[in-house]
């Protein structure tokens, strides 16, 4: 039996909240990353944004996964490089070249709202743009997946398909996830694998799609802190995530603000 939430009309308003919320973190924070500035300046104007602005919590303050890892220590998550996710903002200044993901969560009305987005450090190489690029048409062509009746599958099956073309690989490690009043809720998406496999899509669920690539192979290696996950073969790695709906007749995204990266062309 399907343990995924249906929400109703109430926790989608609510949900609307959240994710636009969180999406207007990222709009917010994208003047500040230059080549200079640390992450943890850019986890101190995130926090004090969500905290005094909007009036919420950032989500992953404090966090706990596993008992046996210390909980979450910051308020934002960022990735540089070759960091796949959950990156702990440190004093290190972000230098000319460097790619950044910014993953938000906010917490508001009791709902989470989860997004995150690629960021260039001034100027960047052209194959680490074309790694970033590449990772964001990937999250939209998981997101055309999205429809009643469609399986899980369908959406990694179609991110590992359209990257693998580019000679980049899918971490397997860490995957999207149902949001709602609970931060990591069921089910987990896998952002690779098969058509037609794992259960099916229904008007009401709200999940993320947030594929983690690499330019070089899949695997990945854990930082002494016991969060950041980085590439083994030290390669780059990129992250776009968004919250999406499952509507009667497709999909709406949730994680919308006035400052969003347009849809790839191709998307329709
Ligand atoms: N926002 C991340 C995600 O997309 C989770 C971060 S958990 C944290 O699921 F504790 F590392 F912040
Ligand atoms: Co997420
Ligand atoms: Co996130």
């Amino acid at each position: 039996m399907s343990k995924i939430v249906i929400k109703n009309q109430k926790d989608i308003d609510y949900m609307r909240v959240s994710c636009k919320l969180a999406a207007e973190v990222l709009d917010y924070i994208s003047a500040f990353v230059k080549p200079g500035v640390s992450t943890n300046e850019l986890d101190e104007l995130c926090h004090d944004y969500i905290v005094n602005v909007q009036q919420a919590y950032p989500s992953p303050l404090n966090y706990v996964v596993d008992s046996n890892i210390p909980p979450y220590p910051k308020s934002i998550c960022t990735s540089v490089n070759s960091e796949i996710c959950h990156g702990i903002p440190n004093d290190k200044p972000l230098k000319n070249g460097d790619i950044v993901n910014i993953d938000i969560t906010v917490y508001k009305n009791g709902y989470h709202g989860d997004t995150s987005r690629m960021f260039l450090v001034g100027d960047v190489s052209l194959p680490a743009k074309r790694l970033c690029q590449i990772t964001y048409e990937s999250m939209w062509v998981g997101i055309e997946q999205v429809k009643p009746g469609n399986y899980f599958g369908d959406i990694g099956h179609a991110i590992e398909t359209y990257v693998t073309k580019f000679g980049y690989s899918v971490v397997h490690e860490f995957c999207g996830h149902g949001v709602g009043q609970v931060f990591h809720e069921e089910p987990q998406i896998v952002h690779y694998g098969k058509p037609k496999t794992g259960e099916i899509m229904r008007p009401g669920m709200i999940f993320t799609i947030e594929p983690m690539i690499n330019q070089g192979r899949r695997h990945i290696k854990f930082q002494p802190n016991r969060w950041t996950a980085v590439t083994k073969d030290r390669s780059l790695s990129a992250q776009w995530e968004h919250s999406v709906l499952v509507t009667d007749t497709g999909y709406e995204v949730l994680t919308v603000s006035p400052n969003m990266p347009l849809k790839p062309k191709f998307i329709g």
